[in-house]
């Protein structure tokens, strides 16, 4: 550890994979971590909760990726609500960060290869992988539908860049629109935006009954996502319970613990409309399995995350 490292750290004595969030011993990553070790061979590997207060002093982010960075038997963290936070107040301390983790000022991943601490934004991959698993290739071209997403948060602008980021035009929704409370998100979007291959909709608008109206003007076979947090993160849903999905369309909620109202009102209309809804237990595998293998550096190969998320499948909360 060089002389300046300012910073108290614990020398574990097993290996060590935080876990950096808010209420990290609420999450179901508690139960299906210890699965996964003994999957992958490595039951010796345990999980540590890392409870940071919203928009928490630097210093905290700071000491928190030191403890990784110096200590040998600190492997790595997965970060949550803290992404954008943490990358600000370290991104100094990192000898890598990946092009995602730029653009976006955020980092999701902790891990170390060779002696360098590596910062990965993963959820553009996440996000894209858990939208690829809902609607299958090429969706886009065969259905004609397009995409709207409440809310304007990291998750958000994760899946607007994995759809822009689509080789095949197929893969591509003609347009996207994006509601948000607020302007500042809007804003930022605005930004990711400038030569992209979408046309990409911003409307700040938080009246359920607008945002109803907006659902309504959609083709059918649309996708239509909660990424506002409301239905656990805050209470309610972005819409009405009168809001009409659009027929045959896909109804996606980000979250997977909570009220969920928005995925009750989905699943009221599911035989009436035909649709496809979805909570957001395939995110959180894909997230998990993501940073898993990333500090782990462990191929994860679809085998092994079908092995993954059958052993997570057995915890899941019902
Ligand atoms: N299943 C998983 O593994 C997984 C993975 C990622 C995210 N998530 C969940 O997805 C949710 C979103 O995550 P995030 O990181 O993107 O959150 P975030 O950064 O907090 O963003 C939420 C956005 O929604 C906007 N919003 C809130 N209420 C709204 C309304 N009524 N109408 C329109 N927009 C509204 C907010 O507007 P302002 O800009 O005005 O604040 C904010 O921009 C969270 O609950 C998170 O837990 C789940």
């Amino acid at each position: 550890m060089p002389a300046t490292q300012p910073y108290p750290i614990v020398t574990k004595t097993v290996p060590t994979f935080y876990f950096i969030g808010v209420t990290t011993t609420k999450s179901s990553i508690m139960k299906v971590f210890p699965l996964w070790m003994q999957e992958l061979g490595r039951p010796e590997i345990v999980i540590e909760g890392v409870d940071c207060k919203i928009h928490d002093d630097p210093e905290v982010y700071r000491r928190a990726v030191a403890q990784i960075k110096y200590d040998p038997n600190s492997l790595g963290a997965l970060v949550t609500t803290h992404k954008m936070d943490l990358y600000e107040a370290a991104k100094d301390m990192f000898e890598y960060l990946d092009p995602y983790a730029q653009t976006l000022g955020e980092m999701s991943s902790i891990s170390k290869l060779d002696g360098r601490l590596e910062g990965h934004a993963k959820d553009p991959i996440t996000a894209g992988l858990s939208l690829d698993a809902i609607t299958g290739d090429e969706y886009f071209g065969r259905t004609g539908a397009e995409v709207l997403l409440y809310g304007a948060g990291g998750s958000s602008v994760a899946t607007l860049l994995h759809l822009m980021d689509k080789k095949s035009p197929g893969d591509r929704p003609k347009r996207v629109t994006v509601v948000n409370r607020s302007q500042p998100r809007l804003d930022g979007m605005k930004q990711l935006l400038a030569s992209r291959p979408i046309e990409v909709v911003l409307i700040q608008n938080q009246d359920p009954k607008v945002n109803d109206q907006i659902m309504a003007s959609m083709p059918p076979y649309s996708v239509v996502a909660n990424a506002t947090g409301m239905g656990k993160d805050t209470p309610g849903s972005p819409i009405t319970d009168q809001g009409q999905f659009p027929m045959h369309g896909i109804a996606w909620e980000f979250n997977y613990r909570g009220e969920l109202d928005f995925l009750h009102q989905a699943r009221a209309q599911e035989q009436a409309r035909q649709l496809t809804v979805e909570d957001g237990w395939v995110y959180f595998v894909h997230g998990w399995t993501q940073v898993v293998a990333q500090v782990l550096h462990v191929d994860l190969t679809p085998a092994l995350f079908n092995r993954l998320e059958a052993a997570a499948a057995t915890v899941r909360a019902k």
